[in-house]
């Protein structure tokens, strides 16, 4: 049977740490989405169009456009989502405990009402102290973010200006 997972998040932006756990679930599943979900609970920087363009760059940028798709949902349940398209699998990153903490109870309530399970990848060592949140305030406050995130995404910061 064929591996489907989506791996859903904010992206707000996606960072190197994020592609890192794309290319990796690439050696465990045969498709993956990239699902970049509104979350209400985040005020986020960059528009939902916005953040699909700079990720399919990133793809492309590391040649995996063709493995890997790139969609959003903004309303309504992520298991929903999942069914509806037919992913057997939700993929997240961690970085340390704080992640496991955070993403566990939603793991448990999505396999709960759906029996989705979600695959947990922890992040490179090298990715540890990457979040999005630090990309956004050290872009916004001129520094270099290039260690952190594609060019894509430093592209994008120059046209918010
Ligand atoms: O990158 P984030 O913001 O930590 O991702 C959290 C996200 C968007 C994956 C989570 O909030 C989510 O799944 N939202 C969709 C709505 C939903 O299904 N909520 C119930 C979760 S148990």
């Amino acid at each position: 049977m064929s591996k489907f997972a989506v791996y859903p998040g904010s992206f707000d932006p996606i960072t190197k740490g994020h592609l890192d756990i794309i290319e990796r679930s690439l050696a465990i599943f045969d498709r993956v989405q990239v699902l970049v979900v509104h979350n209400p609970s985040k005020q986020a920087f960059f528009t939902i169009d916005e953040r699909i363009e700079m990720i399919v760059k990133a793809l492309g940028e590391r040649s995996i456009d063709g493995q890997v798709s790139v969609a959003s949902l903004s309303e309504g349940l992520l298991i929903d989502y999942s069914k509806k398209v037919g992913a057997d699998t939700l993929i997240k990153g961690f970085r340390t405990g704080v992640d496991i903490e955070y993403e566990l109870p939603m793991a448990r309530v999505n396999r709960d009402l759906s029996g989705i399970e979600t695959v947990f990848l922890p992040s490179d060592p090298a990715n540890t102290h990457i979040s999005s949140s630090l990309v956004k305030q050290v872009a916004n406050l001129g520094g270099d973010i290039s260690k952190y995130v594609p060019q894509s995404v430093i592209e994008a910061f120059r046209g918010k200006k």
